[in-house]
């Protein structure tokens, strides 16, 4: 597997697949979520609103993912996952692993050659940059998959360099 550090953002990303940080309600959000669900269109929102209605009527839960559409994105599909909210006294490290590896057993199912990931709950659900990084990258090295373009997509220098010493 190659793994590929970009800085910049995920929507305009030409993979097979994009990660999209979402919530468990499938319905939308801020950050990544608000930039996915803007640029792709009405049509992985309607995907979602059919998956929450046919699977995940309690929503998705935390460390799990599911792909749609990717609409109007270049991708072909999103793989929407949830992360953790950032506890400082339970450690939640184990669900932010899931999601990279559940993410990339979707994209093995949907035979995803290419795949980019943001760094999920770095954001909004505030964990802390370095140890998502290291989470992430560890993660994806050591999850067995099909996938051979991964491609982590930050969107500041700070996250990128996180990403870099991760590395
Ligand atoms: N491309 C790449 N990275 C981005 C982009 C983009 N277009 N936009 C933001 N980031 P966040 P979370 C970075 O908050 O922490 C939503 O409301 C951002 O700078 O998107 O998992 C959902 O609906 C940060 O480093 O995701 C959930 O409720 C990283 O992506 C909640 O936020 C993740 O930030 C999820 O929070």
């Amino acid at each position: 597997m190659q793994i590929t550090l970009v800085r910049g953002d995920i929507t305009e990303q030409h993979v097979d697949a994009v990660v999209n940080a979402a919530n468990s309600s499938l319905l939308g959000g801020g950050g990544v979520d608000g930039a996915i669900h803007r640029r792709g269109g009405k049509a992985i929102l309607d995907e979602c609103r059919r998956l929450r209605a046919s699977h995940y009527g309690g929503g998705l839960p935390t460390g799990r993912a599911v792909a749609t559409t990717a609409g109007e994105l270049p991708a072909r599909w999103v793989i929407h996952t949830v992360g953790p909210v950032y506890s400082g006294s339970a450690d939640r490290s184990d669900q932010l692993a899931s999601c990279y590896r559940e993410s990339l057993r979707v994209a093995d199912e949907l035979g995803a050659a290419s795949v980019a990931f943001p760094a999920v709950s770095a954001g909004i659900y505030g964990w802390p940059m370095d140890d998502a990084a290291r989470i992430a990258v560890g993660t994806v090295r050591s999850t067995p998959t099909r996938v051979g373009d991964v491609r982590f997509v930050l969107f500041t220098g700070d996250a990128l360099a996180a990403f870099e010493k991760a590395l």
